[in-house]
């Protein structure tokens, strides 16, 4: 494919090739972070992660974050071994030891750490958890709107994998993105167990009909940090926002779609399934939602 771009491009960085990164308790050099063939999240995908974004030296909803991340921590039943206080102070040391002030994407990992032995039962993890920061320098490059295709991957029932939980193991959203791509578009658009639209492999979906925005109940998607902020914002503003079941009849009559997300903020859809979403350029109301966003930013990152 030609022009083909993912919702998590970033501007080509070359200060990239020699960041530091934290692992258990160090700041280690690129190519010195490893972690052993025997660790849970490499052998089984056990462990739960954050994406986090600085904007003007301040890490955005760093609050929100933490919570999300020791929330998962606890239903996994996997102890980080740190305070969240400790968490966020190597998130700073980091930071420092890269000599970032803006604009950059930490992805924050905690892994069931070292087995013993090849196999999945958690008490084979003895050696405590691995926790590791990779910090990037991180400017979105997003030359269209997105294209998303419908995928036959569901996002699944509660009691299989939450899908609220932010785990290693994302194979099923891989496998839609994969379809999606397949099928020559950018990301998977997933639906729920009812056949709702629900939300794409890697960023909550939005939708604009006649002024009002739509999202999903949020009863299977990530409950990301960025949605609840634009459902927030829209509230204040006074734009109609309904966190609702909705269709893809809906979704391919919308005037609008967008999605959000901490890496992106909030990523126009141009086209869903072939179809043009409204004239398959950034829309009136997402273009405020980004402003009242970016607002929000400056005033809470300065
Ligand atoms: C599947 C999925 N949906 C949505 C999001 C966006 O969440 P947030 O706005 O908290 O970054 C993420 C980010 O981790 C995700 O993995």
């Amino acid at each position: 494919m030609t022009d083909h771009q993912t919702t998590h491009q970033a501007q080509e960085d070359a200060r990239n090739e020699t960041i530091r990164i934290w692992l258990n308790g160090q700041v280690v050099p690129k190519g010195d972070a490893k972690v052993s063939v025997y660790d849970s999240g490499f052998m089984l995908g056990d462990g739960v992660w954050e994406g986090l974004r600085l904007y003007n030296g301040t890490w955005a909803f760093i609050d929100e974050h933490l919570d999300r991340l020791f929330e998962a921590a606890k239903a996994i039943d996997l102890d980080i071994g740190m305070t969240r206080d400790e968490v966020f102070q190597a998130v700073l040391e980091t930071q420092k030891a890269n000599d970032m002030h803006t604009d950059a994407h930490a992805r924050l990992m905690v892994t069931r750490g070292v087995k013993t032995r090849p196999f999945q039962h958690p008490s084979l993890s003895q050696q405590g958890p691995t926790v590791t920061i990779i910090m990037e320098h991180s400017k979105p490059k997003i030359a269209r709107p997105i294209r998303l295709a419908t995928v036959p991957h569901l996002r699944g029932l509660p009691m299989t994998q939450d899908p609220k939980l932010n785990s290693h193991s994302k194979l099923n959203c891989i496998l839609a993105c994969i379809a999606a791509e397949k099928a020559g578009a950018d990301e998977g658009l997933m639906l729920d167990v009812n056949g709702f639209v629900n939300t794409t492999n890697a960023c909550n979906f939005f939708i604009v009909r006649k002024g009002e925005v739509w999202t999903s109940t949020g009863d299977y998607c990530m409950n990301g940090i960025t949605r609840q902020k634009v459902i927030d914002l829209c509230r204040e503003d006074g734009i109609p926002v309904y966190e609702r079941n909705y269709s893809l009849v809906d979704t391919y009559g919308a005037d609008e779609a967008f999605l959000t997300g901490t890496f992106g903020a909030q990523t126009p859809v141009g086209e869903i399934d072939g179809r043009p979403i409204g004239n398959g350029e950034m829309g009136p109301v997402t273009t405020r939602i980004r402003e009242l966003y970016k607002s929000l930013i400056q005033r809470n990152c300065s």
